[in-house]
């Protein structure tokens, strides 16, 4: 009787196991303690911006490479990144959850020793997973100064308890520059459409929904803005953490399935209208704010930046609390940004420190709000209902 009871207990337990697991999928992020915030990468992650959208800023690399040397130093200090392994048995690797592109790629044990920032962190080893598929594709991605490049790969993806079957990667044996030679991540998991991928490979979340990993096709980010902290928030897959956010989440539809692209029904800055109906796109492998021309030049004016010839506006720290308030009307509600969030306090070449308006220039029709609005505002990527939704981060 008792071991028919045990039976049927144990029964039960399978049965239901892989629903609990699969519920909800926690992926701690690390905020990078030794990250730095300096004005030379602060360019840096403006030039990597405009790379990645492909567009000019004013200041694009191809039109500076000539006479400074420096903007050729386009490293990728961002501040946020979390775990996975891929192969079996798994190898780790720490890397940046990208919601602005859609590839996964790691360094490849194949790089050159001359390759510094391969060198610098874990490398996929193909000769020491028994799950590993090879696929004969060659793979390139472009950087800022150069190409990221290797050959395609398919393997089993392990992101805490999720396991991930017949995921095609990129291994890269060549990194450019030094772009990722520091970085505290060493790949990125591109968490956008495959639209955007190259050569439309399809994306790790898309996969992880096909195998019905995920009870809901989603995941959300909460990010924490407090560098002294060691772990700088979570990333969820299945769906959203309530006791993250306060209120309700306001979801809007995405204008496109590429990035995560929206409707923005206006931009206000102290109460003054600089815009309306624009659109936006939550990227979560940027820090900052990149406003298209005509909002770039309204708001920087309004905060009485002083233009520099790098297109940058230094503003006085010490008038910083006197600065207003940026508003983003999304889906009727407002999205506040305080001036602590929005101006960044960098340290200047000679060792001093300034202030700099964190508007950055886009030459595009959209915005892209980076780490300082998902900061703020607890994100819900919903795939399954091409939707993105925000709500005040707890
Ligand atoms: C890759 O793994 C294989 C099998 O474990 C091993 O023999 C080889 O040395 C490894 N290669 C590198 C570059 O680590
Ligand atoms: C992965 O690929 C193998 C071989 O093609 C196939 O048998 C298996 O069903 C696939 N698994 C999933 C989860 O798609
Ligand atoms: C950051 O975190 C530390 C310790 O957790 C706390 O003392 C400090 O007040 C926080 N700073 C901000 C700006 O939230
Ligand atoms: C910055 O603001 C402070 C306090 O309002 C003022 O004393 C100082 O002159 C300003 N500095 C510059 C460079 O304008």
């Amino acid at each position: 009787m008792h071991s028919l009871f045990w039976l049927l207990s144990l029964w039960t337990l399978c049965l239901f196991w892989p629903r609990l697991q699969g519920k909800l999928i926690r992926i701690p992020i690390q905020f990078q303690a030794s990250f730095v915030a300096s004005r030379r990468q602060y360019r840096a992650s403006r030039s990597s911006l405009l790379v990645k959208y492909n567009v000019a800023g004013g200041q694009d690399i191809t039109s500076r490479t000539s006479g400074a040397t420096e903007t050729l130093d386009n490293r990728l200090n961002l501040e946020y990144a979390g775990p996975i392994s891929i192969g079996t048995p798994g190898q780790p690797f720490n890397m940046l959850f990208d919601t602005g592109s859609a590839n996964l790629w790691v360094p490849s044990a194949e790089c050159s020793a001359k390759n510094l920032a391969c060198q610098h962190h874990h490398r996929y080893n193909s000769s020491a997973s028994s799950t590993y598929v090879p696929d004969g594709r060659r793979f390139a991605i472009a950087y800022g100064t150069g190409s990221l490049s290797g050959r395609l790969a398919q393997d089993t993806v392990s992101i805490a308890q999720l396991v991930v079957r017949n995921q095609t990667f990129g291994i890269a044996t060549h990194e450019p520059g030094s772009t990722f030679v520091d970085t505290n991540f060493a790949g990125i998991v591109g968490l956008g459409f495959r639209a955007i991928a190259e050569q439309r490979i399809k994306p790790l979340f898309e996969n992880m929904c096909e195998q019905h990993l995920v009870d809901e096709c989603m995941f959300s980010f909460y990010l924490k803005r407090n560098g002294s902290e060691r772990m700088g928030g979570e990333l969820l897959f299945g769906g959203v953490d309530k006791t993250k956010f306060s209120g309700s989440l306001t979801y809007v539809p995405l204008t496109y399935a590429r990035y995560w692209q929206f409707q923005l029904d206006g931009i206000e800055l102290g109460g003054t209208i600089i815009n309306k109906n624009r659109q936006a796109i939550a990227d979560t492998g940027t820090a900052l704010l990149a406003a298209p021309p005509r909002e770039y030049l309204i708001i920087n004016s309004l905060l009485g930046g002083l233009p520099t010839s790098d297109k940058e506006h230094l503003l006085n720290c010490s008038e910083i609390d006197k600065l207003p308030e940026i508003v983003f009307i999304i889906g009727g509600q407002r999205f506040g940004l305080q001036p602590r969030d929005y101006v960044r306090t960098v340290t200047n070449d000679d060792g001093s420190t300034i202030c700099l308006s964190g508007f950055t220039l886009i030459e595009a029709e959209f915005w892209i709000l980076g780490d300082v609005f998902i900061g703020r505002y607890y994100t819900a990527f919903d795939v399954g209902h091409t939707r993105i939704g925000f709500a005040p981060a707890a």
